[in-house]
C-alpha cells in the first residue's frame, strides 16, 4: 500500500511538526527551536528539539530524529503507511484506497508479505494453545508460573504434533508455499516434500519495535534437543538488530534496561513488573543490539545466567557496551540460575534489591580476574595488580581513570601511588592512555576511519541543506557517487537535485524512505553538528576540510577498487585532478 510522493508531501506539509509534537509533549520555545523532554529515552533536562523552520525533530541525548511521520511511527509504534493515514485524517486529506508510487518497491512488498504470513502463523499458534490439542502446552506454561494475562501479552502459542498443519493452514488462506518457506516456517526435503519447521513446541513470537511478528522461538516441553528452535534469519528477521522484549522495554521509562539471556527470563520479569527487560535472541549480544539499546537508555544491567558460560558472556557484553558508550552493571542472581528462576523463588522485591545492588562493570571484571590469583602469594598478587593497571588503561578519560584508580585501590588495599605508577608505565608502552585530543574542526574525534568518512559526509549534507547557496561552489568537485554508502548516495542525489530546483527540504526527503531504520539514519544525516565554531575563519576552514575529506575518501575508495578497467582508471584520473584542484583552492562562505 503505497501513496505517491506527491500525496505524502501534501500530508506532511499540512501537518506542522510543532503542532503535532506539541499535542503529545510539552515543548517550549528557545531560540529558533522548541525544546522538551525526549519521549524516546529517559531524561531530566530537555534535549529533544523541534525545529519549526526545518520541520524536523532531533534528540541530542539519544539521537532520535526525523520528520512528522517518523515521530508518529516512533511514538505510536506505527508503520509508515499507518502514520501517513493518521496525519492525513488529522489534516483532512483524503487518501485513495491504494495508490502506487512511481517506484513500486518489490522488496517492500515482500517484506509486508513476510510480516503478514508471520502474523497469521502467530495467530494460528495462539489459537492452538487454547484448544484441546494444546492442553499439554498450556499446562506446561501454567507450570512455569505464567498467568493467562502474561501468555496473552506475549502472544504465546503452540505448534501441534502434526508436521504440516501450519503450512496447510496458510496455503488454505491463500499464501504461497514458497512464501511460507521463505518466512522460515516450513522447510523442503527432496523425500518428504514441504513440512512445518515447528511442531510440538510452545511458541514464542518474536516482535520488532512496532510489535510486528518477525520470527519465532519454539521450546520443547520438558527434555529434548534442541531445547529452543528459532526461526532462521529472513528479510524481516535480523537477529543482530533485534532484542526480544524491547518492544515493551523501550517504553518502560526506567533509567536502565535489563538484559537477560532467555525468552522466559524476559517474560517472567515482565510478569513480576519489570517491563524494562530484553534478551538477545539465542545468539551472542552484538554491537548492533547495543546501538539499538542506546536509543532508549544509557545504562544496561546484565542479568545473565550465573554459571561459567554466563560469566564469559557477561565479560563479552561489557566490552561491547563500553565500545558503544553504554554503562554496564552486573546483577547477581545467586543462588538462582536465571532471572526467571529468581523471581519465581524470591519475588519482585528481592529482585528490585538486586537491581539496586548491581555491580559496576569495571569492578565485576576485576572480581573475575581476582579469582585467577591467590592473593596470599606476593608474586601472584603483583601479577593481579598489573592486570588491574592494564584494565585501568582502557579508560581514555583521565578523570574517569583516576576515579577508578582511587576506588580500586581502596577496595583491594593497594597503595595509590604504586598502582598509579604501574598504570602510567603501561600507558606509555601501549599508548592507550593518551588523553582524547580536543576536536578542532569537528572531524578529529576518535572515530574509526569508516565512521570518520561518514561523519564528514553527514556534516556536509547538513551544511548544504542549511546553506544551499554553497552547493554552487562545490558542485564541480562533488557528485552523489562520492558518498560512501548506497543510502548516503541516494540522499545526496536527491538533495542536490532539490537544491538545483531551489526547493531543498530535508524533512521531505525523509519520506522517500519507508523503512524506520533508514528514516532514522536519513534524519541523522541532516542533524550532524560541528562543535562550536565561533569565527567565520574557523567555519570556513571546517567547511573546506569537510569537502576535502569527502572527496579524498571517495578517491581513495575508487583507487582501491580499481582493476584494469580502462573506464574506471579514467574516472580515477579525473577524480585526482579535481581533488588536486580542490586541495589548492579555498571555498568561501557567503
Ligand atoms: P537457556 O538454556 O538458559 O534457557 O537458554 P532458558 O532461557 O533458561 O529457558 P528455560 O528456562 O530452560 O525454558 C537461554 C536462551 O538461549 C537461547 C534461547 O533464546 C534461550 O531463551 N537458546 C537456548 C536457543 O536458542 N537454543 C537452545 O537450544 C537453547
Ligand atoms: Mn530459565
Amino acid at each position: 500500500m503505497y501513496y505517491s510522493d506527491h500525496l505524502i508531501e501534501e500530508v506532511r506539509t499540512k501537518n506542522d511538526i510543532v503542532d503535532v509534537i506539541g499535542g503529545y509533549l510539552r515543548i517550549a520555545k528557545k531560540g529558533s527551536s522548541y525544546f522538551g523532554l525526549c519521549p524516546f529515552h529517559n531524561e531530566k533536562s530537555p534535549s529533544f528539539s523541534v525545529s519549526l523552520h526545518r520541520q524536523m525533530y532531533y534528540c541530542f541525548g539519544c539521537g532520535a530524529g526525523g520528520n512528522v511521520f517518523t515521530f508518529i511511527m516512533e511514538y505510536e509504534n506505527f508503520s509508515f503507511p499507518e502514520a501517513v493515514k493518521l496525519l492525513a485524517d488529522k489534516a483532512g486529506v483524503t487518501l485513495p484506497e491504494v495508490e502506487y508510487s512511481e517506484e513500486v518497491r518489490k522488496k517492500e512488498n515482500k517484506r509486508m508479505k513476510l510480516l503478514e504470513v508471520n502474523k497469521e502463523a502467530a495467530k494460528y499458534f495462539y489459537y492452538q494453545l487454547r484448544t484441546e490439542r494444546g492442553r499439554n502446552a498450556h499446562n506446561y506454561l501454567l507450570n512455569r508460573n505464567l498467568t493467562e494475562e502474561t501468555m496473552q501479552n506475549f502472544g504465546l502459542g503452540y505448534a501441534n504434533k502434526n508436521n504440516d498443519d501450519l503450512t496447510l493452514y496458510l496455503k488454505n488462506k491463500g499464501y504461497d508455499e514458497n512464501l511460507v518457506r521463505e518466512a522460515g516456517l516450513a522447510s523442503f526435503h527432496e523425500k518428504h516434500g514441504t513440512s512445518d519447521k515447528f511442531w510440538n513446541r510452545v511458541m514464542f513470537p518474536i516482535q520488532d519495535l512496532n510489535h510486528r511478528v518477525i520470527g519465532f522461538g519454539g521450546r520443547v516441553m520438558g527434555e529434548g534437543e534442541p531445547k529452543y528452535l528459532n526461526s532462521p534469519e529472513t528479510m524481516v528477521f535480523d537477529k543482530s538488530r533485534n532484542l526480544y522484549g524491547l518492544n515493551f522495554a523501550r517504553t518502560s521509562r526506567k533509567n536502565h534496561i535489563i538484559l537477560c539471556e532467555g525468552y522466559l527470563d524476559v517474560i517472567a520479569l515482565n510478569q513480576a513488573g519489570f517491563t524494562q527487560a530484553a534478551a538477545s535472541l539465542g545468539t551472542a549480544f552484538t554491537a548492533g543490539q547495543a546501538n539499538l539499546l542506546r536509543r532508549y537508555t544509557e545504562e544496561v544491567i546484565l542479568a545473565y545466567d550465573s554459571d561459567a558460560a554466563g560469566e564469559k558472556a557477561i565479560l563479552r557484553a561489557i566490552t561491547i557496551l563500553k565500545e558503544c558508550g553504554l554503562t554496564g552493571r552486573v546483577l547477581n542472581l545467586a543462588p538462582y540460575k536465571d532471572p526467571d528462576d529468581f523471581v519465581n523463588n524470591l519475588g519482585s522485591e528481592e529482585f528490585e534489591k538486586r537491581i539496586n545492588e548491581a555491580q559496576n562493570s569495571f569492578f565485576y571484571e576485576i572480581s573475575v580476574l581476582e579469582k585467577g590469583y591467590s592473593l596470599n602469594d606476593p608474586e601472584q598478587k603483583t601479577r593481579f595488580h598489573r592486570e588491574i593497571a592494564k584494565k585501568l588503561c582502557t579508560f581514555s578519560e583521565e578523570v574517569e581513570r583516576d576515579n577508578y584508580l582511587e576506588a580500586v585501590c581502596e577496595k583491594y588495599h593497594i597503595g595509590f601511588e604504586n598502582l598509579r605508577k604501574l598504570v602510567l608505565s603501561y600507558a606509555s608502552q601501549t599508548g592507550l592512555a593518551k588523553p582524547v585530543s580536543r576536536p578542532k574542526s569537528g572531524l578529529t574525534s576518535k572515530l574509526s576511519p569508516d565512521d570518520h568518512a561518514k561523519k564528514a559526509e553527514r556534516l556536509l549534507l547538513t551544511w548544504l541543506s542549511e546553506e544551499p547557496a554553497l552547493y554552487g561552489q562545490v558542485k564541480k568537485y562533488l557528485a552523489a557517487t562520492d558518498f560512501s554508502t548506497e543510502l548516503y548516495q541516494k540522499v545526496a542525489k536527491r538533495l542536490f537535485t532539490d537544491i538545483e530546483k531551489g526547493e531543498a527540504e530535508p524533512a521531505a526527503l525523509i519520506s522517500l524512505f519507508t523503512d524506520e531504520e533508514e528514516q532514522r539514519e536519513v534524519a541523522s544525516l541532516f542533524n550532524t553538528r560541528l562543535g562550536s565554531l565561533e569565527t567565520k575563519a574557523e567555519q570556513e576552514k571546517a567547511f573546506n576540510d569537510i569537502v576535502r575529506t569527502v572527496k579524498k575518501n571517495s578517491y581513495a575508495s575508487i583507487t582501491a577498487s580499481l582493476g584494469s578497467d580502462v573506464q574506471a582508471i579514467t574516472q580515477a584520473l579525473e577524480g585526482r585532478k579535481l581533488l588536486d584542484e580542490l586541495l589548492k583552492m579555498n571555498i568561501k562562505l557567503p
